[in-house]
């Protein structure tokens, strides 16, 4: 994670990882907005608690623009995924080639203007941040993740990643994380679950770690087959 500030190229897009990346955004952030998702309290603790300042998002994917319209005052954001296809989609959104339909809800209640968010000075690393070591001294007054943690097969796994991720943290920033609990079905299919995601856990985090925690909570989410409920928190240093 050195050379985080390296610009990348997208010459190179895999045709097949970039379908899969269109199908998400498709089925997800570029179809109109879903409530009861446990979307709306994501929005609402991001635009309450967040930071002006910097940003860095791990796992980021196709999605910064949205989560950017509820931020109120980002100067730059650091983008870290394993998916460069993820990331084109993000210039393709930039470059108006495509709109992510949902962020008309957030658009709307926090009363923004999306060509004014496509301004935001966005930067793009590729790393596998559930691998390696953090390597970065940089601080930020905003480090998120939301979908990323809930991938870790337990929750040592998940406690010692979400350190890494919380090392990056300004004094006085603050962790935004938002993860997706599966469904019994769901685990079943993908042969995964994360049932070690709870409030509880975020709390002794907290504990250990002498962080303040300003929101934590478990939100259920309605009709939907893969997700029953999303864990969302902040932290601050
Ligand atoms: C469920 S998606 C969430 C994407 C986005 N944050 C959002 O809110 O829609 C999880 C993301 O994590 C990325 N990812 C998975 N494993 C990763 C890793 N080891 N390091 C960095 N990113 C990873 C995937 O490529 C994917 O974009």
């Amino acid at each position: 994670m050195h050379n985080y500030e390296k610009v990348i190229s997208f010459d190179d897009i895999n045709m097949e990882e970039y379908s899969k990346q269109l199908e998400y955004f498709n089925n997800y952030y570029g179809s109109p907005f879903r409530k009861e998702q446990g979307t709306e309290e994501i929005l609402d603790v991001i635009n309450k608690y967040s930071k002006d300042g910097t940003l860095i998002d791990f796992g980021s994917g196709s999605n910064i623009y949205f989560w950017l319209t509820a931020f109120k005052n980002i100067q730059n954001v650091m983008c870290v995924d394993i998916s460069k296809e993820a990331f084109y989609i993000n210039e393709q959104i930039r470059k108006k080639e495509l709109y992510p339909q949902s962020c008309e809800y957030a658009l709307n209640k926090y009363n923004k203007d999306f060509d004014n968010v496509l301004k935001t000075n966005v930067n793009y690393l590729i790393y596998d941040i559930l691998k390696f070591s953090v390597g970065m001294t940089l601080k930020f007054d905003n480090v998120t993740q939301f979908g990323l943690l809930g991938l870790c097969k337990n929750e040592k796994e998940y406690t010692s990643n979400l350190k890494k991720l919380y090392s990056l943290v300004n004094k006085d920033g603050v962790l935004i994380g938002a993860n997706w609990c599966f469904s019994e079905s769901y685990s079943d299919k993908m042969s995964f679950n994360n049932k070690y995601l709870s409030e509880q856990l975020i709390n002794s985090f907290a504990k250990i770690n002498n962080c303040t925690v300003l929101f934590n909570k478990l939100i259920p989410i309605k009709n939907d087959r893969n997700y029953k409920s999303v864990l969302v928190y902040v932290l601050k240093k």
